[in-house]
């Protein structure tokens, strides 16, 4: 059995049909149907039910399918840590979530580039869902998001909950006033969430703290990203919820107050590879804590 074999099997059971299977491999069908004749009898068992349509595995298919697939993770994954191994000169590709460059983050790029100034750090904007298939693709080696999906070709930690705040335009009934707001107080007020796609995002971890305190906003309107939401609370539009990070954002007609529910925290995760244990990694990994030390922010002790 050839890796090619695995290849051209997970094709077709993805693609439910031989026609779709060879465009997306770019092969005509004849030789990917003898390359699948050649797996089962290679392995002497039947793995496409015959003569079914529309195309269904068999017992023995579905179990094939289900490892053949991080089989082929774990090859592509190998390849792209040989590259990186290889390289001469050295390179961290970093993606992040917006908010945290409101927050910490230039502060850990900075101390990073301080202690590792041969290092060239690239840093791409994205959504968490966005990292996780950027790692995989190798083009982007650590992920700062904020969703705990579960991928077991990705090794996540979990470096802090931060507090969610309301922001508001400075003349909102709820603007002024002591202490911090309870998300009761929010459910009639219109609310902007965040990014609309690809989900789950921010938006989802939004809502979920209503559902969670048995609350259901009255009116939700889905925002392309953060910088549109914060705009348009500017305008009186609606309120945002938002992590703490995004007061260092300054916006003129933007305030903010605290949020007091249990619920009302979003997680900060640092995403790699699991293959992937180039020295850059447990650098960035000690920049991050080192920040933290100096601000007297505690790490999670949560190990995911
Ligand atoms: C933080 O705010 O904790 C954080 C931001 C960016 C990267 C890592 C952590």
């Amino acid at each position: 059995m050839e890796l090619r074999h695995l290849r051209y099997f997970v094709a077709v059971a993805e693609e439910k049909s031989f026609t779709r299977a060879a465009e997306r491999l770019h092969i005509a069908q004849p030789p990917l149907s003898r390359q699948i004749q050649q797996l089962e009898e290679d392995l002497g068992v039947v793995l496409i039910e015959k003569g079914v349509r529309p195309l269904r595995l068999t017992e023995a298919g579905a179990f094939f399918l289900a490892h053949a697939k991080p089989l082929l993770d774990q090859v592509h994954d190998l390849r792209t840590m040989t590259q990186r191994v290889g390289k001469v000169e050295r390179t961290l590709s970093i993606g992040f979530v917006a908010s945290t460059l409101y927050g910490l983050l230039p502060d850990m790029i900075r101390r990073f580039r301080e202690r590792h100034p041969e290092v060239e750090v690239l840093l791409h904007e994205m959504t968490t869902v966005e990292q996780l298939r950027a790692l995989k693709e190798g083009r982007i080696d650590v992920g700062f998001g904020r969703l705990k999906s579960e991928d077991p070709s990705i090794r996540r930690i979990l470096l802090r909950e931060e507090r969610m705040v309301v922001a508001l335009y400075p003349g909102h009934r709820l603007a002024g006033g002591e202490g911090g707001l309870r998300l009761r107080e929010l459910i009639h007020e219109p609310l902007l969430v965040y990014p609309k796609a690809p989900r789950p995002s921010f938006a989802d971890q939004v809502l979920a703290a209503f559902s969670e305190a048995n609350l259901a906003p009255d009116h939700v309107q889905e925002v392309r990203e953060l910088q549109i939401a914060m705009g348009l609370v500017a305008a009186g539009q609606g309120i945002a919820i938002v992590p703490e990070s995004v007061q260092g954002m300054h916006h003129r007609h933007v305030v903010y107050r605290e949020l007091l529910d249990k619920h009302a925290f979003s997680p900060i995760l640092f995403s790699v590879r699991h293959m992937d244990r180039s020295p850059e990694l447990e650098n960035m990994l000690a920049a991050v804590y080192s920040v933290y030390d100096d601000l007297g922010i505690p790490r999670a002790k949560e190990s995911l």
